[in-house]
């Protein structure tokens, strides 16, 4: 009796470490979360290359909760340089209409 539920106890934990090992970043390709905005589902340091609507358009982000470390890149795969952000931004400045890809982690 006592095992099972720990068992199952244990099965649920465990789901949910999984599923949250990773969040949604919502982009826009205008200011202030406007224009056309996708959210997007990451895992923890997966690199996410933008498709067409969103590369090189990027100009406001939105980590959807709590915890996140994003790099947002002006190439594709990860690389180049890199926007940094740990929270919404209305406007990413000089990053605006370059970014190709992105990585996140909501680990911390
Ligand atoms: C973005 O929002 C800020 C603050 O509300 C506002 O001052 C600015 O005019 C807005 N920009 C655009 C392009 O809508």
């Amino acid at each position: 009796m006592f095992t099972k539920v720990f068992s199952t106890l244990f099965v649920i934990a465990a789901t949910t470490a999984v599923v949250s090992a990773g969040g949604r970043l919502t982009l826009c390709t205008d200011v202030n979360m406007t224009g056309h905005c996708e959210t997007i589902s990451y895992l923890n340091n997966e690199c996410i290359n933008l498709g067409s609507a969103l590369a090189n358009e990027v100009s406001s982000v939105d980590p959807e909760g709590d915890g996140h470390k994003c790099y947002l890149f002006v190439n594709a795969a990860c690389q180049g340089d890199h926007f940094d952000f740990t929270k919404h931004h209305d406007d990413i400045g000089v990053y605006e209409d370059r970014a190709n890809s992105f990585y996140c982690n909501n680990a911390n």
